[in-house]
C-alpha cells in the first residue's frame, strides 16, 4: 500500500473518530469518552497528513517550516489549554476560530497565487484542459471570502467576550442595507472573478469580506453573544471545507462540514431557546444597556445569612438549585456538590435547573456539575424543570441572574422581553447568591430581587456555600427517610 492510499484510509478513520465525538458529546455520561474520540480523531489526522507531506516532493525548507509550525502550534495550544480558566473559554474559542478563519484567507490566496497568477504553469494548463479552471476561481475567492468574515468576526468576538472593547451593539445608519450589499457585491464580484481572475478582484474581495465580519459582530449586541460564538463556530467549519476544496484534502471538508452543520444547529438551539429568529439576531441591537425598565424603583430587596439559609433548606422537602456564570466564577460548584450530597442524605430532594444559555459558553453549568460530580440524573433542562418551580420548597440562585429574571416575562420594554427563563419566583423560598445587586451580562436590573419570597445572600458563591455547609453540617439532622 502506498503513503497515499494509507494516507486516505487514516482519513477515513479520521473522520468517523470525528463522527463518534460529536455523537459521544451529545450527552454527559459519554461525554469524556466523546472527547477522547475527537483527541484520536485528530492525532491520526495530523499523523496522515504529515506523512504525506514528507513522502511529497516537499523541500528541506518546506519539511522545517511543517515540523517547527507543528511543534510551535503544539506547545502554544497545550500552555493555553491548561492555563485557560473554564469562564475564559468562550474568548479563547473566539480566537481559535479566528485562525481557522486566516487560515482558510491564506489557502485561498495561495490557491491564486499557484494557479490563476501563473498563467503557462503546470496546473492552470492542466485544469483548463479539464475545463475546471472556473471551478477553481470560484473555490478560491468563496474560500477567501468565508474566511476573511469568519476571522475578523472572531477577533471582533474575542474583544468582546474578553471586555477589551463593549458589547453594546454599533448602530450604523442603515446597517442591514450594508449587510445586504455587501453580500450581493460578494456574488458579482465571484461571478465577476470566475470569469476573469485578477489580482485586484481578490484584493477587493478580501477588503470587503473583512469588513462585513467585523460589521456582522459589532452590530451584535452582548445579550446575542452565545449564538454569535456558535454561529462563528460554523462559519469557522465552512471556512475550513473551502480550504479542502481548494487542497483536494477529503478530511478538512469532512471535518469542516461536521463543524458548520454542528455549528448551525447549535446557533438554531440558541436561537430557540432565547426566543430569538437567527436573522433578527443577525440585524442585531438585542442586549442594548438597558432602557427606562432599569431605573424603575423596584423597592427594598431582603437579606439573609448563610444560617438561616442553612435552617431553610434543612427543613425543605424539596430544593431546586439553578446556577449561572457566578458560580464559574467563584468556582463554587465542588461545594454546591457537596451541599447537594448532604441535602440528599438529609432526604431532603435536590435537582438542578439548567438554563440554555447560563454562563458564558454552550454547556457550562453541565461541564461544571459534571466536574465536581453531580449525578446526571438530578441535572434537569430548563423545559424539563420548568413547571415544577411551583411547589419547591426553596431555590437556590447561585450566580444567575438574566437566565432567572421575570422581566423576560413581565415587561415587554425589558431588553431581554421574550426570553424563556426558569420561573424560579413560583417557588416558596428563593435565595440569590451573589456579591452586590449590580446587573447581569445584559445590564438588565432583575426585578426577582426585590420580591416578597426573594432574599439576598451577599458575597462569593463559594465562600457562602462553604458557610452553609458548615451551619447545616453543625445543625441536628432532620427526620431521616423523609
Ligand atoms: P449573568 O446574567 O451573567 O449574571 C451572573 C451573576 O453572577 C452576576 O449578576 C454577578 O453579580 C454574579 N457573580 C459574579 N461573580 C460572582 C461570585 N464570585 N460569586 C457570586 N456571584 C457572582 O448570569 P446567567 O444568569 O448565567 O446568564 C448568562 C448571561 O450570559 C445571559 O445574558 C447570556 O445571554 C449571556 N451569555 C451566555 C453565553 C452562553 S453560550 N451561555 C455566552 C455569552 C453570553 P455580582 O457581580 O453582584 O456578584
Amino acid at each position: 500500500m502506498t503513503v497515499e492510499t494509507s494516507a486516505q484510509a487514516a482519513y477515513i478513520v479520521a473522520a468517523l473518530l470525528f463522527i463518534l465525538a460529536l455523537a459521544g458529546l451529545s450527552k454527559h455520561e459519554t461525554a469524556r469518552l466523546g472527547n477522547s474520540f475527537g483527541v484520536a480523531g485528530m492525532a491520526v489526522a495530523l499523523v496522515a497528513t504529515v506523512a504525506l507531506a514528507i513522502t511529497s516532493d516537499i523541500s528541506g525548507l518546506g519539511l522545517a517550516l511543517l515540523l517547527v509550525a507543528t511543534l510551535a502550534g503544539a506547545a502554544i495550544g497545550l500552555y493555553r489549554a491548561r492555563k485557560v480558566e473554564m469562564t475564559g473559554m468562550p474568548e479563547l474559542i473566539a480566537l481559535l476560530h479566528s485562525f481557522v478563519g486566516l487560515a482558510a484567507v491564506l489557502v485561498g490566496w495561495n490557491g491564486y497565487l499557484h494557479v490563476e497568477a501563473s498563467p503557462g504553469g503546470e496546473e492552470i494548463t492542466l485544469l483548463t484542459v479539464e475545463g475546471m479552471l472556473g471551478i477553481h476561481s470560484a473555490e478560491v475567492v468563496i474560500g477567501v471570502f468565508i474566511g476573511a468574515v469568519t476571522f475578523t468576526g472572531s477577533i471582533v468576538a474575542f474583544l468582546k467576550l474578553s471586555a477589551r472593547i463593549k458589547s453594546s451593539p454599533l448602530m450604523l445608519p442603515g446597517k442591514n442595507l450594508l449587510n445586504v450589499g455587501a453580500l450581493v457585491a460578494f456574488v458579482a464580484l465571484t461571478a465577476w472573478f470566475v470569469i476573469a481572475p485578477s489580482l485586484w478582484l481578490l484584493i477587493v474581495v478580501t477588503i470587503l469580506a473583512l469588513l462585513l465580519g467585523w460589521h456582522l459582530v459589532a452590530s451584535i449586541g452582548g445579550g446575542d453573544m452565545p449564538v454569535v460564538v456558535s454561529m462563528l463556530n460554523s462559519y469557522s467549519g465552512w471556512a475550513a471545507a473551502a480550504a479542502g476544496f481548494l487542497l483536494e484534502n477529503d478530511l478538512l471538508i469532512v471535518t469542516g462540514a461536521l463543524v458548520g452543520s454542528s455549528g448551525a444547529y447549535l446557533s438554531y438551539i440558541m436561537c430557540k431557546a432565547m426566543n430569538r429568529s437567527f436573522l433578527s439576531v443577525i440585524a442585531g441591537g438585542f442586549g442594548i444597556e438597558a432602557g427606562p425598565a432599569s431605573d424603575k424603583d423596584y423597592g427594598e430587596h431582603r437579606e439573609i445569612n448563610a444560617e438561616g439559609v442553612a435552617d431553610l433548606l434543612t427543613s425543605a422537602d424539596s430544593v431546586i438549585i439553578t446556577p449561572g456564570y457566578g458560580m464559574a466564577v467563584a468556582q463554587a460548584q465542588h461545594g454546591v456538590a457537596e451541599l447537594t450530597r448532604v441535602l440528599r442524605d438529609r432526604g431532603v430532594t435536590v435537582r438542578f435547573g439548567i438554563h440554555p444559555v447560563a454562563g458564558r459558553l454552550p454547556g457550562h453549568m453541565n461541564v461544571l456539575l459534571a466536574e465536581a460530580r453531580v449525578p446526571y440524573d438530578i441535572v434537569l433542562e430548563m423545559d424539563e424543570i420548568n413547571d415544577d418551580f411551583a411547589g419547591t420548597s426553596v431555590v437556590l440562585v447561585i450566580g444567575a441572574n438574566d437566565t432567572v429574571n421575570p422581566a423576560a416575562m413581565d415587561d415587554p420594554a425589558s431588553p431581554i422581553a421574550g426570553m424563556p427563563v426558569l420561573k424560579v419566583w413560583e417557588a416558596d423560598q428563593v435565595i440569590v447568591f451573589k456579591r452586590s445587586m449590580a446587573s447581569g451580562y445584559a445590564g438588565v436590573q432583575n426585578p426577582l430581587f426585590f420580591r416578597d419570597n426573594c432574599a439576598m445572600l451577599f458575597g462569593d458563591a463559594k465562600d457562602r456555600v462553604d458557610d452553609i455547609l458548615r451551619a447545616v453540617s453543625a445543625s441536628a439532622p432532620a427526620v431521616a427517610g423523609r
